[in-house]
């Protein structure tokens, strides 16, 4: 693999790069705005393909998966500075071997999940022959088409879900309200746990070099469920495995920015600054912007830790099914609380079916005003 489309001269030239500069911790004239999950059910244009398409023949067909991703870039003109590959964390399970179906209404399903740790001879990225970039090449495609499609207008970005989510789904099943089987296995199969994360740590490393060879400008690893670990247990079955894909990933590919979003885990800001290279910590709605900056930056200077780390987010989501000009207060006192310096400014999660489409715009405009504001 790898000449031909490591050679990123064959892409059109990019001409909004404030996501990149401001991910690289460099000053910029306002801050960088895009949402989780932009492109989704919220969006009439996206629910018009998925009427047509099951979930994951989207992510398999790299026309359809460009189409959706470009449809908020279209929608929201001039307002996004990135743009994220329509996929999804549960392609790494498929690819070690594990079925997955997207329940309409109810989200993933796994027919069969691992039951105990004899299920782990199941899984095939440990059989002879496998290969991550085969298994998961038309993420690849899709990457590059985008790329493409894009034009230049925003940076494109890979992701991952990380080791301990991905456990997670593939243990329970799907969603849970108490994570009773994946956390079980924790304290119950310790050892077989280990192996599993180290496992998908393995996996999803190189699949985000894949992803960056194919045409990704920047990477973030989603710990959807490190909230579900207390800070004992995030720092042995979580941070780990987080870490090293962040350094396999920095050792291939030192320029590309990564950001981590560790959901639920504001207990962890100070170990992810000081104990991992992701150039960006993604924050969601339950942290205080002006504690996160202080805690990041006293935790940096008490452990002598010479780098810059950039905060992402993190409005409450739900504030968007406010009136326009809540939203507008809200967004405004967020970009004061973050400060004019290394900041993205995002949702402290996705975006929900039931949301305005309307209302992100104002989101969108508020941040492009606010933040511009605060610089001068
Ligand atoms: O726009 C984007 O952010 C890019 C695409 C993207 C999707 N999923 C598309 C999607 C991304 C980055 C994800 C990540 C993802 N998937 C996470 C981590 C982020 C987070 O939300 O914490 C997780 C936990 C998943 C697993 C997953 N996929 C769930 C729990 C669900 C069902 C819940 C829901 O919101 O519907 C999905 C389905 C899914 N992934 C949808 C989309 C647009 C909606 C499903 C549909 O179209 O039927």
């Amino acid at each position: 693999h790898g000449a031909v489309n490591f050679d990123t001269a064959r892409f059109p030239p990019l001409k909004n790069d404030l996501y990149l500069r401001a991910a690289r911790g460099e000053q910029t004239e306002r801050a960088p705005v895009w949402c989780m999950r932009q492109a989704g059910r919220y969006l009439s244009e996206f629910r018009a393909i998925r009427v047509e398409n099951e979930f994951f023949r989207v992510c398999r067909t790299p026309s359809l998966a460009t189409e959706v991703t470009l449809q908020p870039l279209r929608r929201y003109a001039g307002l996004l500075d990135a743009a994220i590959i329509f996929s999804d964390i549960l392609v790494v399970p498929q690819a070690m071997g594990l079925d997955v179906e997207m329940v309409p209404g109810k989200g993933p399903h796994f027919p069969s999940p691992l039951r105990s740790p004899d299920d782990l001879a199941r899984l095939v990225d440990r059989n002879e022959g496998f290969s991550v970039d085969a298994q998961l090449d038309y993420v690849y495609k899709a990457l590059t088409n985008t790329r493409h499609a894009l034009g230049g207008q925003v940076p494109l970005l890979g992701f991952v879900g990380a080791p301990w989510t991905l456990m997670a789904y593939m243990i329970e099943g799907g969603g849970s309200k108490t994570f009773a089987a994946a956390k079980t296995w924790l304290f119950a199969h310790r050892a077989a746990a280990h192996e599993l994360l180290a496992r998908l740590a393995d996996v999803t490393a190189r699949f985000l070099i894949g992803q960056v060879r194919a045409g990704a400008q920047a990477l973030q690893v989603f710990e959807s469920w490190a909230g579900e670990l207390g800070p004992r247990d995030f720092a042995e079955f979580s941070l780990p495995y987080l870490a090293r894909i962040a350094a396999r990933v920095k050792e291939a590919y030192p320029g590309v920015p990564i950001t981590v979003f560790a959901k639920g885990a504001h207990y962890a800001l100070e170990l992810l600054a000081t104990e991992t290279v992701y150039d960006v910590i993604s924050l969601d709605w339950t942290v205080d912007p002006r504690t996160a900056r202080a805690r990041v930056e006293a935790a940096l200077r008490s452990k002598s830790v010479a780098r810059s780390v950039v905060l992402q987010g993190n409005l409450d989501p739900t504030v968007l099914f406010a009136d326009e000009q809540t939203i507008r207060d809200r967004t405004a006192e967020m970009c004061r609380a973050f400060g004019p310096t290394a900041h993205i400014a995002n949702l402290g999660h996705g975006m929900m079916p039931a949301h305005d489409p309307e209302h992100l715009r104002v989101f969108l405009e508020a941040v492009h005003q606010s933040s511009a504001e605060l610089r001068q």
